[in-house]
């Protein structure tokens, strides 16, 4: 599949209301692990978390209280317009070209191909957190060491990356979500200063999918990375 027909997948998915990846509240695990996310204070800069794929997810609104700016990155217009009209927030529209932007207080979501975007985009935000849950794993294999070359050029020296991802049984199941196993973890981040496994979890106990398409094992992992 080439990456046009990718990106099809998920506006067809959002039209269609195949978005079973999405959580009705802010994600337990961010809550527990949010902490981990803390950085020295820099002076004369504020804090600001990159939220990349972030689909309509509640995460984002909690995550203003936490940081000074939050920046969230999807591609699929229909994701951003359903995120503002449930959170009944109306906001200022803008081009970051070519990215569509939508902001509201110290939240600015960029609609658009996370694959085109550079730090021009960010305007001077020095981005030193990252929150990841179900990015990289919503990636076919091909891209997801593009994805983590991206992500490297964004932030700066030291960054934190709270990353959620999900492995599977090989050979049953098709994603997405794609299964991203410990070891494939381990050799996207060796340029890492630390990669640390925060919680692992079997979710096979609550996902009837999984359980139905025959998957013996499925665990949901939650790793701290820093960057160089
Ligand atoms: C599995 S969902 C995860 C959404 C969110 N992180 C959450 O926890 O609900 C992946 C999201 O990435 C979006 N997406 C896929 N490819 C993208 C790309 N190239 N650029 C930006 N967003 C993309 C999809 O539309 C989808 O909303």
């Amino acid at each position: 599949m080439d990456l046009q027909q990718e990106q099809q997948q998920w506006w067809a998915r959002w039209q269609e209301g195949r978005i079973g990846f999405h959580l009705p509240e802010v994600n337990p695990l961010l809550i527990r692990h949010v902490h981990a996310l803390a950085t020295e204070t820099h002076p004369n800069e504020t804090s600001c978390i990159l939220v990349p794929l972030c689909g309509k997810s509640k995460d984002l609104i909690w995550l203003q209280s936490y940081f000074h700016q939050v920046i969230g990155v999807e591609l699929v217009p229909q994701a951003v317009k359903a995120f503002f009209e449930e959170n009944q927030i109306t906001p200022t529209h803008s081009l970051r070209d070519p990215f569509a932007t939508y902001q509201h207080g110290n939240l600015a979501l960029l609609q658009g191909d996370i694959f085109q975007m550079s730090s021009k985009h960010l305007e001077d935000q020095p981005i030193r957190t990252v929150f990841d849950r179900a990015s990289l794993i919503a990636l076919p294999n091909e891209l997801r060491k593009n994805y983590v070359a991206l992500l490297r050029s964004l932030v700066s020296p030291n960054t934190k990356l709270l990353l959620v991802t999900l492995a599977y049984e090989d050979g049953v199941i098709s994603g997405p979500p794609h299964s991203v196993p410990e070891n494939e973890i381990f050799d996207l981040f060796a340029f890492a200063t630390n990669i640390e496994l925060l919680e692992k979890q079997d979710i096979l106990p609550e996902s009837p999918n999984f359980q139905k398409a025959g998957l013996r094992w499925a665990y949901e992992a939650v790793y701290l990375i820093t960057f160089p």
